[in-house]
């Protein structure tokens, strides 16, 4: 038997040895379509391919496309585990081609691989074209000689494949299997074509046109290729199955949950066990591609199917979260095909386990409250609106789950009621904010989330995206456009821009239309923790509500801002370490050019300190190890040992960032964060981690300011550049400096030394040595010494005073030492006269003479200054006049 694998890999290597580039799926979340919620055909990631927009360096691909049909316009979510053929999950295959080949060699391909490499017997196959392409009809008896009557005319735009309103569109020709007459069904085009009996298995578009609006078809640069082919119904149609819960794979899934309830794969449980099977796939690996439960957008989407597979593990009797459980099972059958699976499959089992767990406290009791309900019935009445919102508000039951629990007795939940309600609980919301005094600005933004909901962000996993314009706020109000020069506000409904929050400053780049309409965004704000508000400056065109825009952020920008972000949780577990648990963040701000975190901690960093923890940060870097993002309750978080962010208030449930790898015998990752923000993939995006400031902000808060990758290279080159313009005066080599500089220092504090010490020697006498009486002369029979001395210290004034007082045994000394211009004077007086000379007296005169005034000091010793150092001659001549006046007094 042709496992699903071996049959997903016939197909790839099939259009790959003809030509066929094999390119990886995409992601389920689109980048480059703002009005689909979920791929949902191969075709998806091509469309900007087909239309001319985008190029590409192949003109064949083929791939095995991930594709969700739940929640948007294709919805199957419903119908899943009762219908043989409804999928919420499913992998298409398809060929392309993108100007390359066309209608002949489509259908050439096709065929050759289906009888051939699959061995499909012909006679079993169908073909349905557009009744007005006769040239399809044409190659099909042509290439597979099929008779007229298997060659079928569509009338209708059953045959006409559009990817949606607008986009790439155009003839189809579909192929079909027959079961076989023991099953009820017509062939297509039939009355009873709904049957099971004839089943599509592929779908060959011919893309032509791109619809650009409701009536408006343009032709393609070039006509195309693309075509669709359910994994899951070949499969069947191989291994002889006629349900698609049949196949190799999907039977495992099935198995494996029988296996882990205790229960038979068939019989009573058998819907539970498919819806299980189907919602584990699609639950899976839309966690893996970024989508994480909410209540809003995509996340409620995701929400509503993990529940109501939830719903059903419950009706198959698990005590325990089931549907972690089965994730070993899925990567066992598509980790191999899909590696993504793989790689995420601790996120996707931590997920399904947190909203099972929490989701089983209210379930059982929701359930009851229903069953109450429903008791008061009437056999054959619909469930009130208000008791269907009741379960949604209170218990967390998504309407759909509501609906699938009354499927079983034949019942319906009344929808409008049901809306109504909803409707009811958004008008008081909307009361209380209208009636709360808030300023208009403020009442504009409950307004805009009122009506438009929260914006969906895209930014953890692309930098790119299409968006499409909701509202535009121009100043304090909304406008219908936006001109060229004008400053304005974008509302978009999803995003990759990142809004102020958490420390990290918001997106910068550019918004546009494929009509050449240019915004420049310079910041993103998140109004009311819900509404992303694009600040910018429209540059060319005009921008209006429901404008379809192309969000781009400036990547490098971004690159650098995650950087600096995952480092400041590498810093915040370091300083920890390093400097004790007293350590909380009091703050942080995460730019593109630095980053800045606030610590508790008493007393400034050593150097050592620094050194350390920058030593650990750049450690950490470099093992290179993966960020890993899980979401949990915040109490588990809390038992992982999170640390909790500053001043933030937390939901149900918080994003857990963790980083720097596990240590021997620990039993968590080196950093555990709740963070809302972006991160680098791995630590080694970070490059390198420099502290660069370290200080006091406030009382017990020390900042540390640090750069890393471009901005702390950049900082590298600088001191190397400083480094070098030294050695280049200094004429050493760079790693001389240091040496040199302390030989420097040295050096200077001897000369200064001897320099100083040559000074006093020629102030106290000319350098041959002080002459015995200290060179005195006699004013009015008193010994009186002078001195004034160029660039001697004028602290040295006064120990050299004291030597010169003993050196004449008795008498007056005054000492003037000029330095910078300005004269510093001391005068000294021996004890046996200072009851008839004061020397601050006589301070105070030389001080006059040379423009000073003042000075202070006791009677034997006295000091001031003087501002006109060039008048010393002077001031020491009115010391000795003052003497002479003071003795004869
Ligand atoms: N895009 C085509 C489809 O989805 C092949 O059926």
């Amino acid at each position: 038997m042709k496992t699903a694998n071996d049959i997903r890999s016939t197909f790839l290597n099939f259009f790959g040895t003809n030509g066929h580039q094999i390119v990886e799926s995409s992601p389920l979340v689109p980048r480059n379509d703002p009005t689909l919620m979920f791929t949902n055909a191969g075709m998806v990631q091509f469309k900007n391919v087909f239309t001319g927009a985008e190029q590409r360096p192949y003109r064949r691909a083929t791939t095995s496309q991930k594709c969700v049909r739940a929640g948007g316009k294709h919805n199957d979510l419903d119908n899943v585990g009762y219908t043989a053929r409804h999928h919420t999950f499913f992998e298409m295959l398809g060929n392309f081609s993108f100007g390359d080949y066309f209608k002949d060699d489509a259908i050439a391909f096709a065929w050759n691989l289906i009888t051939k490499e699959y061995g499909l017997p012909t006679d079993k196959l169908m073909v349905t074209v557009h009744s007005s392409d006769e040239d399809a009809a044409a190659i099909w008896r042509k290439v597979a000689g099929l008779p007229d009557e298997k060659i079928i005319r569509i009338p209708t735009d059953d045959n006409f494949w559009r990817m949606g309103e607008t986009g790439p569109c155009g003839p189809c020709s579909e192929i079909f299997y027959d079961h076989g007459p023991h099953v009820a069904g017509g062939p297509p085009g039939s009355a009873d074509a709904d049957g099971d009996r004839f089943i599509e298995i592929w779908n060959l578009v011919f893309m032509q046109f791109e619809q650009t609006g409701p009536d408006t078809l343009i032709p393609l640069p070039k006509p195309s290729i693309d075509t669709g082919m359910g994994l899951e119904r070949l499969a069947a149609v191989l291994q002889g199955k006629h349900d698609n819960y049949d196949i190799d794979l999907m039977r495992a899934l099935i198995v494996a949950s029988a296996d882990a309830s205790n229960t038979s794969p068939d019989g009573p449980h058998a819907v539970s066990h498919r819806v299980i099977a189907d919602h584990l796939r699609s639950c899976s690996f839309l966690i893996a591609d970024g989508v994480l439960p909410s209540n809003e957008g995509r996340g409620y989407v995701l929400r509503r199917i993990m529940r109501r597979a939830m719903r059903h593990a419950h009706m198959i009797g698990a005590r325990e979260p089931l549907m972690h459980r089965l994730v070993p099972a899925l990567v066992t059958q598509m980790g191999d095909a899909y590696p993504e699976l793989t790689r995420a499959r601790a996120l996707i089992v931590e997920t399904l386990k947190l909203e099972e767990t929490r989701f089983k406290q209210t379930l059982e009791r929701g359930l009851r409250l229903l069953e109450d309900e429903v008791a008061r019935l009437p056999s054959d009445g619909a469930l009130p609106g208000d008791v269907a919102f009741r379960l949604y508000d209170t218990f967390g039951f998504p309407l759909d789950l509501t609906q699938d629990v009354l499927r079983g007795q034949g019942r319906a939940v009344d929808e409008a009621g049901f809306k109504a309600s909803m409707e009811e609980q958004r008008r008081k919301a909307r009361e209380s904010w209208a009636g709360s005094g808030e300023a208009a600005t403020e009442r504009l933004w409950y307004e805009l989330k009122d009506e438009l909901g929260a914006t969906e962000f895209l930014g953890y996993d692309t930098e790119v995206a299409e968006g499409k314009v909701t509202a535009l706020v121009k100043g304090d109000a909304r406008a219908d456009s936006a001109a060229a020069g004008e400053e304005v506000l974008v509302i978009v409904n999803q995003t990759p821009f990142y809004g102020e929050s958490g420390g990290q400053v918001g997106d910068s780049g550019v918004i546009f239309t494929a009509d050449g309409t240019e915004v420049t965004i310079r910041d993103t704000q998140k109004k009311l923790g819900a509404v992303w508000a694009h600040v910018g400056t429209v540059t060319k065109g005009t921008l209006k509500p429901g404008d379809v825009v192309e969000l781009r952020v400036d990547v490098e920008r971004r690159s650098a801002i995650r950087a600096n972000h995952s480092a400041t949780h590498l810093l915040h577990e370091a300083l920890r370490r390093r400097l004790g648990e007293h350590v909380t963040q009091k703050g942080s701000l995460v730019a593109p050019e630095r980053l800045r975190f606030d610590i508790s901690q008493p007393i400034p960093l050593t150097p050592a300190d620094i050194a350390a923890v920058e030593e650990e940060v750049n450690r950490r870097i470099l093992l290179n190890s993966d960020v890993v993002t899980r979401l949990m309750s915040p109490d588990e978080a809390k038992g992982q040992g999170a640390m909790a962010l500053f001043g933030e208030k937390y939901g149900d449930e918080v994003r857990v960032v963790s980083m720097g790898g596990r240590d021997a015998g620990a039993n968590k990752e080196f950093s555990v964060e709740l963070c809302g923000g972006t991160h680098v993939r791995r630590t080694g995006d970070i490059g390198v981690f420099k502290v660069v400031a370290e200080q006091a902000v406030a009382a017990g808060v020390r900042r540390i300011e640090a750069l890393t990758g471009t901005g702390a290279r950049t900082w590298f080159g600088g001191r190397d550049a400083l480094l070098a313009e030294a050695a280049t005066t200094l004429k050493v080599r760079p790693d001389e400096v240091p040496a040199r500089v302390a030989a420097l220092v040295e050096e200077r504090r001897k000369l200064e030394k001897e320099l100083s010490e040559l000074r006093r020697q020629v102030a106290m006498g000319g350098g041959a040595g002080p002459a015995a009486d200290g060179g005195a002369k006699e004013v009015a029979g008193v010994r009186f010494v002078s001195r004034i001395a160029e660039g001697l210290p004028a602290k040295d004034l006064k120990p050299m005073a004291d030597e010169l007082k003993k050196q004449v045994g008795t008498g007056v000394v005054a000492l003037i030492a000029v330095n910078d211009g300005k004269a510093s004077i001391v005068v000294g007086v021996t004890p046996d006269l200072t009851d008839r000379v004061s020397a601050v007296d006589l301070v105070r005169a030389g001080a006059e003479a040379c423009g000073g005034k003042g000075g202070g000091g006791r009677p034997d010793m006295a000091q001031a200054g003087g501002p006109d150092g060039s008048l010393a001659a002077a001031a020491i001549e009115a010391i000795e006049k003052a003497l002479a006046a003071t003795v004869a007094a």
